[in-house]
């Protein structure tokens, strides 16, 4: 097993790997088939076994405080994607690719990262192992039913919007403070959750 950086022969394992870290997790549908581009500096770091990427790091940084991060301040980064195969976890691979990250971090004067995250508990556990702190949160909100069902009726206009059938998924973003109250009628509902850590 080797952490190095991330080269452009690792996209289709990167992207297989992402898809298989994440399904069992909060993360399970967000599934990518393409590897993105960013509009700044950023460090992407990958554990590979035998060829294959099993674990991937990317965390892009400003060049210009206030480019990236979500908190204002002196110039940051953000992890996008962080995640390690299913059969590797738990052998401190997430610890190398981030110990790799904060080098490359520390070598170009960033010192602060934030990451998003929803409430996994594999995730937060390591978030907070690597000291990063909470700092706040909202909701991830899914709904779904048919024209006849009150919260369909109650969330989708549908007297504007022409005859439908049902609603498959309706997803939106809320203040945390709705939890309780949106509890009641999603059938999920996940808190996301922003970490900041001082490097
Ligand atoms: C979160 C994740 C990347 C951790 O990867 P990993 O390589 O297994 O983590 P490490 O082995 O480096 O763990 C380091 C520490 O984090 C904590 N930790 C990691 N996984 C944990 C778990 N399942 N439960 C509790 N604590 C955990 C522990 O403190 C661990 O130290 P220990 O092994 O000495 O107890 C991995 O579980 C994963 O890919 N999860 C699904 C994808 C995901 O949720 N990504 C984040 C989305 S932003």
């Amino acid at each position: 097993m080797k952490i190095r950086e991330y080269s452009g022969s690792d996209k289709q394992s990167w992207i297989e790997c992402r898809v298989l870290s994440f399904l069992d997790s909060s993360y399970f549908d967000d599934v990518q088939n393409f590897r993105e581009e960013y509009d700044n500096p950023v460090i992407q770091m990958v554990a590979v076994d035998d060829g294959k990427v099993v674990g991937f790091l990317d965390c892009e940084y400003e060049k210009i405080a206030g480019d990236v991060c979500y908190f204002k301040g002196e110039r940051g980064g953000v992890i996008w994607h962080l995640g390690v195969l299913p059969a590797y976890r738990k052998q401190g691979i997430a610890n190398q690719l981030w110990e790799a990250t904060k080098e490359k971090l520390s070598a170009v004067g960033i010192a602060r990262v934030e990451v998003w995250t929803q409430d996994d508990a594999a995730a937060t556990a390591w978030y907070r192992k690597n000291n990063f702190k909470f700092r706040e949160a909202y909701l991830n909100a899914f709904i779904k039913g048919t024209a006849q069902d009150k919260v369909i009726q109650k969330y989708v206009n549908l007297p504007k919007i022409g005859e439908i059938y049902g609603i498959r998924n309706f997803n939106f973003e809320a203040p945390i403070e709705r939890k309780e109250e949106l509890a009641k009628i999603c059938y999920r509902l996940h808190e996301v959750r922003v970490y900041e850590s001082q490097l």
